[in-house]
């Protein structure tokens, strides 16, 4: 058998879509913790926390790298689960003369590439609005706070605003500090790099899912929660399936195996849709 056929194999593309697939189930558990911070923590603590997480994820050398593998796993795994429903479709087009699909597989297993195609929908949206902020659109504020200066002369004390920055320096936001390159703080006039602020993608975040900033913030609710819905069918399936693709069966560890999956189906994106639901209600 040559190499190419190897490859092209139906098994060897099952072994790629598990692969991706348990990749990306480690991203979500990631995702998921960082986003945590966004419920877990209010007020300055949880903004500061936030931001702090979204800017390490977006500079750690070890997570960037892990961004790109992310990428290629989602656009893999998508199109690899196009390609092999296609192949299945085409081997037996009339579908099979007796097929009671119900009574050898679970209902989400025969709808593994419908709920995929709904949560690849998901992702280009929630890329539009939250990758692209994050990583590639400029003109995202910068995190900024307000504190109150007493007068030294004794009079009514004045509020100040001041950058968040990485080392703490105290940044006043005046039009002598100008930001370049999206998040570095410089002096105007000497053109001198002071600091470096966050973006503010908590406010972002918050503001979104925020129905008196958002008109549409109802609408991405239930998009949010009807698509983790699906996010979860596909889990409830695909986790312990991914483990049978790689040739793991074992008589003791299989059935734990699909034990945690479908924890993992209902927990993980239970929480991305509490979250969603939680800022919204806030
Ligand atoms: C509560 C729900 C969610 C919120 C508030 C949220 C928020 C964000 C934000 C702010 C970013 C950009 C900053 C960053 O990279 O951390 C981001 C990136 C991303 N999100 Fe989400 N997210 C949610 C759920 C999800 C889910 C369920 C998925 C996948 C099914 C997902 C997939 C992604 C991907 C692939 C990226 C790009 C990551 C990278 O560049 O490495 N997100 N999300």
């Amino acid at each position: 058998m040559s190499i190419k056929t190897i490859l092209n194999s139906s098994i060897i593309k099952k072994v790629w879509m598990a692969l991706t697939g348990l990749f990306l189930c480690t991203f979500l558990v990631g995702h998921l913790a960082g986003n945590m911070q966004l419920i877990l923590k209010t007020g300055e603590e949880g903004r500061r926390a936030f931001n702090e997480y979204a800017y390490f994820m977006g500079h750690n050398p070890f997570i960037k790298a892990l961004s790109y593998i992310t990428y290629f796993s989602i656009i893999f795994h998508a199109f690899q689960g196009f390609y092999l429903t296609y192949q299945n479709k085409k081997a037996r087009p009339q579908g099979y003369a007796y097929s009671k699909p119900g009574a050898n597989s679970s209902l989400p297993s025969r709808y593994m590439a419908i709920l995929g195609t709904l949560i690849l929908v998901f992702i280009v949206t929630h890329m539009a609005n939250f990758w692209w902020k994050a990583k590639i659109k400029e003109d995202i504020p910068l995190h900024t706070f307000t504190v109150t200066v007493p007068n030294p002369m004794g009079g009514v004390s004045q509020k100040q605003e001041l950058y968040y920055t990485h080392n703490m320096q105290l940044i006043p936001k005046s039009d002598e500090i100008v930001v370049k390159n999206h998040t570095d703080l410089y002096m105007a006039n000497l053109n001198v790099k002071v600091a470096e602020g966050y973006k503010d993608l908590h406010t972002v975040v918050m503001d979104f899912f925020n129905p008196k900033k958002n008109d549409l913030a109802l609408a991405f609710m239930l998009l949010y929660v009807f698509s983790m819905g699906a996010l979860g069918f596909h889990l409830w399936h695909g986790f312990a399936s991914g483990f049978q693709s790689l040739g793991i069966n074992h008589k003791r560890y299989t059935p734990m195996i699909h034990g945690l999956g479908k924890l993992f189906a209902v927990i993980v994106p239970g929480l991305f849709a509490l979250i969603t639901v939680l800022i919204y209600l806030k």
